[in-house]
């Protein structure tokens, strides 16, 4: 036995080789079970593929690069827990195609927000933050409320989205463009926000 050792020791390509396929199988073995499990691929009761403004919100907001500085994954915590409320789970992402957990907290965590606040502190936020939060360093978003919507690629979105499994039915998809035509980005991006984490509910 020593012997054999002997040889991977001295062989690097050898050594890479079942470095590698040590790294592999041991990969294989945590990740795909996670497909097969309900927990982690079925929605939660009740959760809701996004509207047409939401799923048009989330755009602005993974455009604006709002996930740089906020997350939304509350962990298993005491301390994230009575900061934020219930726990993420899985099943709350499953209509997220990417999913936006992030890891980057300069902000707070945003993945319970939805109802935190009223739309109009949102908008008043999201136009000055320093109006609301006066030692904020949040960025100042004045801009989205001058920009409208023309929708016309909402509903090809979620046709795609629909390809991957989010639930949207014929009329979802054909009333797309009416929903968020002529509506400013601002409204969008509060409408999900204010969606945000509402399926799982906890006191806070
Ligand atoms: C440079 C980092 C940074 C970026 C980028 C950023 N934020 Fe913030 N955000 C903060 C900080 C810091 C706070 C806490 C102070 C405050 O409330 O303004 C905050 C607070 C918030 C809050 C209030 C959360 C709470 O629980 O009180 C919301 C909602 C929010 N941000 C949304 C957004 C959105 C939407 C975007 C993208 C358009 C964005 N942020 C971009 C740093 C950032």
């Amino acid at each position: 036995m020593a012997i054999k050792h002997d040889i991977i020791e001295k062989n690097i390509g050898l050594m890479v080789i079942l470095v590698v396929g040590a790294i592999s199988f041991g990969s294989l073995v945590e990740i795909v079970p996670l497909f097969f499990q309900k927990e982690t691929t079925q929605p939660v009761e009740g959760l809701k593929p996004y509207t047409a403004m939401q799923l048009e919100g989330r755009d602005i907001y993974i455009r604006e690069g709002c996930a740089g500085c906020h997350s939304q994954m509350i962990r298993p915590l005491r301390a994230e827990v009575e900061r934020y409320g219930h726990y993420s789970v899985a099943g709350e992402s499953v209509y997220d195609y990417p999913f936006l957990w992030g890891s980057k907290r300069t902000g707070p965590d945003l993945a319970r927000v939805g109802g935190r606040y009223s739309d109009d502190w949102h908008r008043a936020h999201l136009i000055n933050p320093r109006d609301l939060v006066p030692q904020s360093i949040m960025p100042a978003y004045p801009f989205l409320a001058e920009n409208t919507l023309d929708g016309k690629l909402t509903a090809r979105k979620m046709e795609t989205l629909r390809t991957l499994g989010v639930p949207y039915t014929n009329e979802d998809i054909a009333g797309a463009k009416d929903a968020v035509k002529g509506q400013t980005e601002l409204d969008a991006l509060v409408a999900y926000l204010q969606g945000l984490g509402t399926v799982i509910t906890s006191k806070r």
